[in-house]
C-alpha cells in the first residue's frame, strides 16, 4: 500500500472533530461545537475559507494574525516548492546557511537603525524568551517589567509576563521579579526602574488582548526612562508587526527606537513557523560572548530553509503588493465604517485600532429589557455579549471573528492585509445587521445567550 496524503485528506476530513475529541483537546473541540465554529474547512485562499459544503467564510481571525498576505499566496508557495525541489542542504547545523543570512539582511533593512543582529526561532514565545535571555546577559540584571493585560506567549517564562490571571492560574509560581506595571502610568514605571535591577521592560505597542492603545506620550517616555536607568526596552511586535497596523513595525507610529524587537506570525507567510528577535549587536553579542559560548542559546529548527524561504517571499510580497499602505488605507476605511455604527448602536462603546488591527468594545444598554438580558449574560460570564456577536457574525454572515481576550466585551478584527472595499463593506454590513438584531430582545443574538450562559455557569466542557 502506498502512502497518499491526498487520499487521507479526502477520505478522513469528516473525522476531524472525533479525532480531536479522542486524541487531542476535547474541551476545545466541544467549545467549537457550542459556539457554532465546528466547520469542516477544506480550502483557504486569500481572505476566505471554504467548507466541505461549498460555503465561503470571510476570515478576520487570520490564524491569530498569521495570514497577513492572505492564505495560499502563490509567491510564498512557489518559494517553498523551489526549496523542496532543490533538495537544499537543510539544517546542517554546523553551518552558516545562506537563506538565514539573506532573511536577516532583509529584516535589518526594515527596522530602525541600530537593530542589526537577528536570532531566528520558531514561535512568538520563543522570540520573547530569547529577548529575555539576551536582556539578562547584556545587563546582568534579574528583573523584567511588563504591562497589565500583556500577552507575550504561554510558555513558562512568557507566562510570567502575562497580564491575565486566567492564563496564569494553575501554573504558579512563575518567575520571581517579573512584575506588571499599569499602562500610561510613568510614575510607577520610573519608581521600578530607579531600583536599577530591571533588565528589560517589554511592551506590545498595541496590546493584543483588548486592542489597548497607549496614550501618545507613554511609549516614547517609557523608552526614555528605560534608557536613563539602564533598562532595555523591548517591543514585542509578534502580532502588531509585519504591516498589521499600517507600518512595518507598530512602534514606528511613535518613532520608537527599541533595543530589541520580536517578530513572528505572518513572517512565515502562513505556511511555516518562524520567529525573529532583532537586537542591537552589542546586546546579541553579550550572550554569544566567547567562542565556547557560540551556541549557548539555540533551537534545533531555527534558520530552517523552509521558514527562511517563506520569510523572504513574504517580505517580497509585502513590498510588491504594497501591503503596508493597504493595511493603513483599508484600516482607515474599516474604522470609519465601524465608527459610524457606534453612532447608531448604544451598545458599541468604542471602536479603536490602527491599520487592520481593530477592536470593538461593547457596553451595557440603557433600555430596561435589554439591560436585564445583558446583566444575566454578564453574570454568567463576563464578556458573553461579545461572544454572542461573534457567534451571530459566523452563523448569519459567515464572518470569523474572535473575542479579544478572556472576560472582555471586546471583539478583535485581524483581517488579512489584502482585503479590499468589498470586504470592508461586508464587515460593516455584518456588524450593522447583528447589532440591529441585538437591539431586540426577541432576536437571534439573545436567543443563544441562555444556552451559552448555562455552559459558562456550569463551566461544562
Ligand atoms: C504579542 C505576542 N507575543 C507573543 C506571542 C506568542 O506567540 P506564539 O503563540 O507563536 O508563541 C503572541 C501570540 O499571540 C503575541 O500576540
Amino acid at each position: 500500500m502506498t502512502f497518499s496524503m491526498v487520499e487521507l485528506m479526502e477520505t478522513q476530513n469528516r473525522e476531524q472533530y472525533a479525532l480531536h475529541r479522542r486524541y487531542i483537546n476535547p474541551s476545545l473541540a466541544r467549545v467549537q461545537t457550542i459556539i457554532g465554529f465546528d466547520k469542516i474547512y477544506v480550502r483557504g485562499e486569500g481572505s476566505y475559507l471554504w467548507d466541505a459544503d461549498g460555503n465561503r467564510y470571510l476570515d478576520l481571525l487570520s490564524g491569530f494574525g498569521v495570514f497577513n498576505l492572505g492564505r495560499s499566496h502563490p509567491v510564498v508557495k512557489q518559494a517553498i516548492q523551489d526549496v523542496l525541489v532543490a533538495d537544499r542542504p537543510n539544517m546542517v547545523k554546523m553551518d552558516c546557511p545562506l537563506l538565514a543570512g539573506l532573511l536577516a539582511e532583509e529584516l535589518v533593512k526594515r527596522v530602525p537603525t541600530g537593530l542589526d543582529a537577528v536570532f531566528f526561532a520558531n514561535s512568538g514565545a520563543d522570540a520573547v524568551d530569547t529577548a529575555l535571555k539576551f536582556a539578562r546577559a547584556a545587563t546582568k540584571r534579574p528583573r523584567m517589567l511588563y504591562l497589565d493585560h500583556a500577552f507575550h506567549g504561554l510558555t513558562l517564562s512568557t507566562l510570567a509576563l502575562n497580564g491575565g490571571k486566567e492564563f496564569r492560574d494553575g501554573f504558579e509560581p512563575l518567575m520571581s521579579g517579573f512584575d506588571a506595571v499599569p499602562m500610561n502610568d510613568l510614575g510607577v514605571l520610573e519608581s521600578q526602574l530607579r531600583r536599577k535591577d530591571v533588565a528589560a521592560f517589554i511592551v506590545e505597542p498595541i496590546q493584543g488582548k483588548g486592542v489597548y492603545i497607549p496614550a501618545d506620550n507613554y511609549l516614547p517616555e517609557a523608552q526614555r526612562l528605560c534608557h536613563k536607568f539602564g533598562t532595555l526596552f523591548i517591543c514585542d511586535e509578534v502580532q502588531v508587526g509585519m504591516g498589521r497596523t499600517g507600518r512595518f513595525l507598530c512602534s514606528e507610529h511613535w518613532n520608537l527606537e527599541p533595543d530589541m524587537v520580536t517578530l513572528s506570525k505572518s513572517l512565515g507567510g502562513g505556511y511555516v513557523p518562524v520567529s525573529a528577535t532583532i537586537a542591537r549587536r552589542t546586546i546579541h553579542d553579550a550572550t554569544f560572548s566567547r567562542l565556547d559560548r557560540c551556541q549557548v542559546h539555540s533551537t534545533t529548527f531555527g534558520q530552517n530553509e523552509l521558514a527562511m524561504a517563506a520569510g523572504l517571499a513574504t517580505l517580497y510580497v509585502m513590498d510588491n503588493e504594497r501591503l503596508i499602505e493597504r493595511s493603513a488605507t483599508m484600516g482607515e476605511k474599516l474604522l470609519k465604517g465601524l465608527a459610524a455604527l457606534q453612532e447608531r448602536y448604544e451598545m458599541i462603546a468604542d471602536v479603536r485600532g490602527k491599520g487592520l488591527m481593530i477592536g470593538i468594545e461593547f457596553k451595557a444598554p440603557r433600555s430596561l429589557s435589554l439591560r436585564a438580558a445583558w446583566t444575566a449574560a454578564e453574570t454568567a460570564r463576563k464578556g458573553l455579549f461579545a461572544q454572542l456577536v461573534v457567534m451571530a457574525l459566523m452563523q448569519e454572515h459567515h464572518i470569523l471573528t474572535q473575542v479579544a481576550g478572556p472576560d472582555v466585551n471586546i471583539i478583535k478584527l485581524l483581517p488579512p492585509l489584502i482585503i479590499g472595499e468589498q470586504e470592508v463593506e461586508m464587515i460593516v454590513a455584518g456588524f450593522d445587521a447583528v447589532m440591529s438584531e441585538a437591539t431586540s430582545i426577541g432576536g437571534h443574538v439573545w436567543a443563544q445567550s441562555v444556552q451559552l450562559a448555562q455552559h459558562a455557569l456550569g463551566r461544562r466542557v
